[in-house]
């Protein structure tokens, strides 16, 4: 893996990149008894706040990178969640984003779940997730376009 450590003036943190395959490392989480599920395995809704969590923060990211303004982000879709593998407790997991797609108002991040075993990456979980840029109003929230120009 060729990896590079970024800082973005806007985005005010470090990231690691996956140079060769275009991804970044969102979040790195150690899984703790408290996250399990009936079966003593990690529930699949800890995973998926976490797949919420480093997705925002994969598209803020990319959101700085390409010199958009900074953006209020609310998810709006997760799609395409497969979980591949269980999780274990104890498991150092890594949550590695990569752009899909920018719309008008929207972002579209792939979020992939890692973890090493045995000295080997196994892919747990992944997902397509999709977060719209707004502004709020009191109660009212209305998507504004993501590169910062006005709305017609
Ligand atoms: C996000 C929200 C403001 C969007 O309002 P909306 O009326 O659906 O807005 P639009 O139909 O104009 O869609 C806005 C963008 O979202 C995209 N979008 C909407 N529904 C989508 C879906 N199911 N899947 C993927 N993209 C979707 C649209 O394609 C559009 O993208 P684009 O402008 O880049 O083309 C509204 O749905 C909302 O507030 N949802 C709750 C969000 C929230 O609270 N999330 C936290 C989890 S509880």
């Amino acid at each position: 893996m060729n990896t590079e450590v970024r800082r973005h003036k806007d985005f005010g943190a470090i990231t690691l990149s996956d140079e060769s395959n275009g991804r970044n490392l969102a979040l790195k989480v150690m899984m703790m008894p408290r996250d399990t599920n009936p079966y003593g395995t990690i529930f699949g809704g800890v995973i998926l706040s976490y797949i919420d969590q480093a997705g925002a923060i994969g598209a803020r990211f990319e959101i700085a990178r390409n010199n958009y303004p900074a953006q209020d982000l609310v998810t709006v879709a997760m799609e395409s969640v497969e979980f591949h593998q269980p999780v274990f407790v104890g498991d150092c997991v890594s949550f590695w984003t990569e752009l899909r797609s920018i719309g008008k108002t929207s972002i579209t991040m792939h979020i992939t779940v890692e973890t090493d075993r045995e000295g080997k990456v196994t892919k747990l979980t992944e997902a397509d997730v999709t977060y719209v840029s707004v502004k709020t109003d009191g109660h009212t929230r209305r998507p504004v376009p993501i590169r910062g120009r006005k709305l017609d």
